[in-house]
């Protein structure tokens, strides 16, 4: 069980596979308030840096569970880097219907929301492991300029513009579904570059260390055509951001 490949490879020195930076991960813990040993979950987890960090900096605890099993030893070897691996467990799997043992005070999937099967089915999976009162997190894209049309909206790997909403709709939507926002912490525009800028240089590498690869093909074609695509079409339109919820 994996995620597709192409993903292993762009993706591979990523400590953080979402636009959002280290800085906003930690502006985020620290948004939140957390208490020493809140319990947090993670569907998604990828290599593990929010629970990692926030382990070292707020003394949490926590399980992430991801289906790429690359990131998920990179999450492994960050934890016992960082001093933590007493406090947070890596699962390797898939965690579409993961429910936690034991109620959490957190329960996060950033940039995974297909894993519930959208916005409203993640964040009803997720409480299913929260705690009366505790926070759920979601990170989420939404469109910072509406596409003219759907080619637009193409362009940015979406299938049609109605795959997003601008952020008032989509804070509206969290309210539709009985949370109230709480916090929020958006990507910018250098956060995008961080996720997807360095997917280039990790391309370019793996090209020269892979170049009889069956991949090798779809990597040189995407190396040469994604800066171009990527400036035109997600820098400028796609937002990103995590999104606290606590239930009315
Ligand atoms: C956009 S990345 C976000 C990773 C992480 N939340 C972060 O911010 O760095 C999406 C993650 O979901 C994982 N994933 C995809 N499908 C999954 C599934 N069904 N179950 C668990 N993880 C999955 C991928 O391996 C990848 O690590």
């Amino acid at each position: 069980m994996d995620i597709p490949r192409i993903f292993n490879i762009t993706e591979s020195a990523h400590r953080i596979h979402n636009p959002i930076t280290a800085d906003k991960l930690a502006t985020l813990g620290a948004a939140l308030r957390l208490e020493r040993g809140a319990r947090v979950l993670d569907l998604g987890s990828g290599s593990g840096e929010m629970l990692c960090t926030w382990a070292r900096d707020h003394g949490v605890t926590g399980t992430g569970v991801d289906m790429s099993a690359l990131f998920t030893g990179q999450a492994k070897r960050r934890a016992v880097e960082l001093g933590v691996a007493d406090r947070v467990t890596f699962i390797h799997g898939d965690a579409a219907g993961y429910v936690a043992d034991q109620k959490v005070d957190v329960a996060a999937c950033l940039g995974a929301t297909w894993i519930g099967g959208g916005v409203a089915g993640t964040i009803a999976l997720l409480a299913q492991s929260l705690r009366a009162g505790g926070i759920i997190l979601v990170g989420e894209p939404f469109w910072r300029q509406l596409p003219p049309t759907d080619e637009v909206a193409k362009g940015c790997l979406a299938h049609a513009t109605g795959d997003f909403l601008v952020l008032p709709d989509l804070l509206a939507s969290f309210g539709r579904l009985g949370y109230d926002v709480v916090e929020m912490v958006l990507a910018d525009q250098d956060g995008w570059d961080r996720y997807e800028a360095a997917k280039w240089l990790t391309m370019r590498r793996w090209l020269e260390e892979n170049p009889g690869d069956e991949f090798a093909t779809e990597v040189r074609a995407q190396l040469t055509a994604e800066p171009v695509r990527y400036a035109t079409f997600t820098r400028e339109y796609l937002g990103w951001g995590v999104f606290a919820l606590m239930g009315r």
